[in-house]
C-alpha cells in the first residue's frame, strides 16, 4: 500500500456519524465542485464514506463504492472512488491523501483489487499509484441535423425498460473499463421523483429491448432548451437511429443535442450516418486507474486466446520493486513472485496498461532499451482489445 500521509495534521478522519455529517460533507462538496446541486442522500446507502473533522467541523470527505469493472471481457472486483474534496482554507495539509489512505484500506479489505476514479488533478492521484484509463470526450451537434438519420427499426417508450441493468451489462462488458453497474445506480441517476433526468427505451415487435436512452432538458436563452444525453445504449444501428430519431422529435423546442462526457465510445457512430460533419467535439478530463493488488489484478482480467510470458518489476513507492512472473493460456492468467524483472512498470503504468491505455509507441517510450521489441508488442497485444472506455460517471 503506498503512503500517502505527507505531513501531520489535526484533522481525524472518520466515517460519517449521522445525516448531520452527511450534510456538512455535500456542503464542502458544493464549495469544492462550486456545484450547487451536489447531493449525497441518494447515494448515502450504497457508499463507504470518510470524512475529515476538526473541532467536529467537517472540512472534506470522499466516498466510494464497490463495482465490478469490465476487462477483457471480464469483471474484476474494484471500487469507484467519488467527490474527493476538501475545503479550501484547510487544503495543502495531508488532509486529502488521509482521507484516500483510509479509505483505500476500506475499500482493499473489502476486497476489491482496482480503483478508478474521475479527476482533472491528475498529478495529486499520479503520486498515490493512479495513472490515466482513459480521456472523456462529449459530442454535441444541432439538433436539426438529426434530420438526415434515417428511421431505425422498433418503438420508443417512455420509462426505465423491465431488463434495463441486465441489457446495459450485456454491451457494457464488450469494452474495457465499463462498471458493472449497481442496481442502486439507475435509480440514483434518474430519480423518480419527475423532476428528470429521464429514461426512455426501444423494443422490437417481439418487446424485446433493444436501446436505452437517458437525457435531460436544459433550458437556453431566450427560450427553448439543450438535449442533455446521459445514456446511450444500442443493441445494433437501427436502434441508434430510432433513439436519435426519438431526440429530433423533441426539435420544435430543442436547439443542440450534447452527449455527455462518454456516453458515447471511440468514434461517435453518427459520423457513418449523416452526410453533414456538424459534430462539435469537447474535451472532458480523465479517468485514473489504480492497481490495488498486482497479481489479483492481473489473474482476475480476461486476455486473449494466446500464450504468453511476462516477468515484470513493478515499482511502488511503498512497497520498493516486486517482480513477477506472469503466464497466460487460453485467456487465463497465472501471476507467481519471481522472475527475472525484465520489464520494468511504475504501479501507474501497469495500470494504463492494463486498462489498454498504453499503446505500442507508449509502450516503447516508458520501457527500458532493454526490453526487446518483441515484448513490447506482445505487451501491445495482450492489452489491445476495444479501446478503454468508462461511460459511468461518478
Ligand atoms: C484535490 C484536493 C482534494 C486536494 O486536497 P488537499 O488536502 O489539499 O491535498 P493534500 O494536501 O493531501 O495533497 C496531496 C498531494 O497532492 C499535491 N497537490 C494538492 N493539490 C494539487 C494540485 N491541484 N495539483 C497537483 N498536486 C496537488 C500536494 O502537494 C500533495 O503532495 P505531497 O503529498 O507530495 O505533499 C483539493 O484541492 C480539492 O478539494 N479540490 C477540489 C475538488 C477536486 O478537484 N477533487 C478532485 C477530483 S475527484
Amino acid at each position: 500500500m503506498t503512503t500517502l500521509v505527507s505531513r501531520r495534521t489535526e484533522a481525524l478522519i472518520t466515517a460519517p456519524r449521522d445525516a448531520n455529517d452527511w450534510d456538512a460533507f455535500d456542503a464542502v462538496a458544493r464549495r469544492a465542485f462550486g456545484d450547487a446541486r451536489h447531493d449525497s442522500r441518494l447515494l448515502r446507502p450504497h457508499v463507504v464514506a470518510r470524512l475529515a473533522t476538526v473541532d467536529n467541523e467537517v472540512v472534506g470527505g470522499a466516498m466510494a463504492f464497490r463495482a465490478q469493472q469490465f476487462f477483457g471481457r471480464q469483471p474484476v472486483p474494484g471500487c469507484c472512488i467519488a467527490t474527493v474534496c476538501v475545503a479550501p482554507e484547510w487544503r495543502g495539509r495531508g488532509i486529502a491523501g488521509r482521507i484516500i489512505e483510509a479509505l483505500i484500506g476500506q475499500m482493499t479489505r473489502d476486497g476489491a483489487v482496482l480503483s478508478a476514479l474521475w479527476t482533472p488533478a491528475v498529478g495529486v492521484y499520479r503520486r498515490w499509484g493512479w495513472e490515466i484509463g482513459g480521456l472523456a470526450r462529449c459530442y454535441s451537434l444541432p439538433i436539426a441535423a438529426l434530420r438526415s438519420m434515417p428511421e431505425g427499426a422498433g418503438e420508443i417508450r417512455r420509462g426505465a425498460a423491465a431488463g434495463l441493468c441486465a441489457f446495459q451489462r450485456r454491451l457494457a462488458e464488450d469494452w474495457d473499463g465499463p462498471i458493472e453497474r449497481p442496481e442502486w445506480w439507475w435509480d440514483w441517476k434518474y430519480p423518480r421523483d419527475g423532476r428528470g433526468p429521464w429514461l426512455s427505451h426501444v423494443i422490437d415487435g417481439d418487446d424485446r429491448l433493444r436501446g436505452i436512452l437517458g437525457y435531460r432538458e436544459k433550458r437556453v436563452k431566450p427560450w427553448g432548451y439543450d438535449l442533455i444525453v446521459s445514456d446511450f445504449w444500442a443493441r445494433d444501428r437501427s436502434a441508434a437511429r430510432t433513439l436519435c430519431r426519438y431526440l429530433l422529435d423533441h426539435g420544435s423546442q430543442a436547439r443542440r443535442v450534447t452527449f455527455q462526457q462518454n456516453v458515447l465510445p471511440g468514434t461517435p457512430f453518427m459520423l457513418w450516418e449523416l452526410p453533414h460533419h456538424d459534430l462539435r467535439d469537447q474535451g472532458w478530463y480523465p479517468w485514473m486507474l489504480r492497481v490495488l493488488d498486482v497479481p489479483a489484478a492481473l489473474t482476475h482480467r480476461g486476455w486473449p486466446e494466446i500464450d504468453a510470458r511476462l516477468d515484470l518489476e513493478i515499482m511502488d513507492g511503498a512497497t520498493g520493486p516486486r517482480r513477477f512472473v506472469f503466464e497466460c493460456s487460453r485467456g487465463k492468467a497465472s501471476v507467481a513472485e519471481g522472475g527475472s524483472g525484465l520489464v520494468k512498470l511504475s504501479l501507474g503504468h501497469l495500470a494504463s496498461w492494463y486498462a489498454g491505455a498504453l499503446d505500442r509507441d507508449a509502450l516503447r517510450r516508458l520501457a527500458s532499451s532493454a526490453v526487446p521489441e518483441s515484448i513490447i508488442a506482445l505487451m501491445d497485444t495482450l492489452t489491445r482489445g476495444p479501446s478503454p472506455w468508462l461511460p459511468d460517471i461518478f
